[in-house]
């Protein structure tokens, strides 16, 4: 049977030309960065590379970059670095919105728990769109905002460049999680002028186990990883070279090509949205109809579980994911559905469809096909 991957946000294929970038950093260039000799100069002036590049692509002048494993960690030392810091000026207190990926989520709830900070819920509309009112009104000059640039159930993207101005207004800092959004929106630090950014490279095709935080310079950032003193200080631990070469070797791939692939996702991304609220009865889009993610297309279904939908799918040869989380034995409604103002009930028939580069008309046409028999048998079944 041939497979189709419909699941680009949970995460993406490699390019093999950002394959190839990354070999010889494995075998040839395998120095340590911190190393003062030749290798270990070769090793570094790769990182430094990166770094540039990145911040480039960024448009970012008054910002620095701490490489990291990946989205959680950068939105872990986000949180963490700011409010941990043993001085003054630390930040006590952060405003997060109800639709965070729980590597922000469950950060902030800890740094509560803790006694490190207290949290306040910032409130959403039924699209999962910031209401800037209520966010100017939370607001102090001691706070850390950290809201999702586009979420990763629902695809609604939020006006970061609007959140980030309203937040300064009031002296307070704005973090990003940008790992979905990397993949797809023109971030332009020069323009949405935030103070802390999160990305992780498997989402546009770079490799996994890398992602980075890129921060205002100003920002007293408090290393979470203690070790050798690499990354200035904030982020101890040799660098993992190969994968830094392939988060920068992706991210140019996805700017560089970033119009046509939007054009081909977008298209794909409609065709889905539009045949199945029309072919399916009781179906619903999640997440905003218009600011939403070019690649990203999400429903609930009434009668029907998101999890067996998923693996009833799964059996005939379609990869996706619910918006539920599916934890074997115990399904529980997405929190973000929730927040939204959907019932529970409903919230459990959760499924998200994310196209990508490489998914074909022909593949897209095919699920399509099969989608609407598939949920009548779970409802009658
Ligand atoms: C919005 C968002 N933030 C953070 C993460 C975590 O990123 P990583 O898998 O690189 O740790 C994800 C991954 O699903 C995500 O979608």
């Amino acid at each position: 049977m041939d497979r189709v991957y419909l699941d680009y946000a949970a995460t993406s294929p490699m390019d093999p030309r950002t394959v190839e970038r990354m070999l010889p950093f494995f075998t040839q260039q395998f120095g340590n960065p911190s190393s003062l000799h030749y290798f270990g100069q070769q090793a570094d002036s790769a990182v430094d590379l990166a770094r540039n590049a990145i911040l480039r692509l960024f448009k970012s002048l008054d910002h620095d970059l701490v490489f990291t494993s990946g989205g959680t960690e950068s939105d872990n030392l986000a949180l963490k670095g700011v409010t941990t810091p043993i001085n003054q000026s630390r930040i006590k207190r952060i405003l997060i919105s109800p639709i965070e990926h729980p590597a922000v989520d469950k950060t902030a709830k800890r740094l509560e728990q803790d006694g490190t900070v207290q949290i306040d819920l910032l409130r959403v509309d039924n699209y999962g769109l910031i209401l800037h009112n209520d966010l100017q009104n939370k607001l102090t000059g001691t706070t850390l905002a950290s809201v999702v640039w586009a979420n990763n159930e629902i695809g609604t993207i939020n006006d970061i460049g609007k959140i980030a101005q309203i937040c300064h207004k009031s002296g307070a800092l704005l973090h990003t999680d940008a790992v979905q959004a990397a993949a797809h929106l023109n971030i332009n630090l020069n323009e949405t002028d935030v103070d802390m950014l999160s990305i992780g490279a498997h989402k546009f095709s770079g490799p996994k186990g890398v992602g980075c935080l890129v921060f205002r310079k100003t920002i007293n950032l408090d290393s979470q990883i203690v070790g050798g003193g690499q990354e200035s200080g904030k982020r101890g631990g040799t660098h993992n070279v190969p994968l830094i070469v392939g988060m920068q070797a992706a991210l140019e791939m996805a700017y560089k090509d970033r119009e046509s692939i939007n054009l081909h996702l977008t298209n794909l991304r409609d065709q889905i949205i539009a045949e199945i609220l029309k072919n399916i009865p009781g179906s619903s889009l999640t997440g905003h109809p218009v600011y939403r993610l070019p690649n990203h297309a999400s429903f609930v279904f009434e009668g029907v579980k998101g999890q067996e939908l998923v693996i009833a799918l799964d059996m005939a040869g379609f990869s996706v994911s619910s918006g539920s989380a599916c934890k074997v034995g115990n399904p529980s409604p997405s929190q973000v559905l929730l927040a939204l103002g959907i019932p529970e009930n409903l919230a459990m028939g959760a499924l998200r469809v994310t196209v990508g580069r490489n998914t074909k008309e022909d593949e897209v046409r095919s699920f399509l096909d099969v989608l609407p028999n598939i949920v009548n048998n779970l409802r009658n079944g």
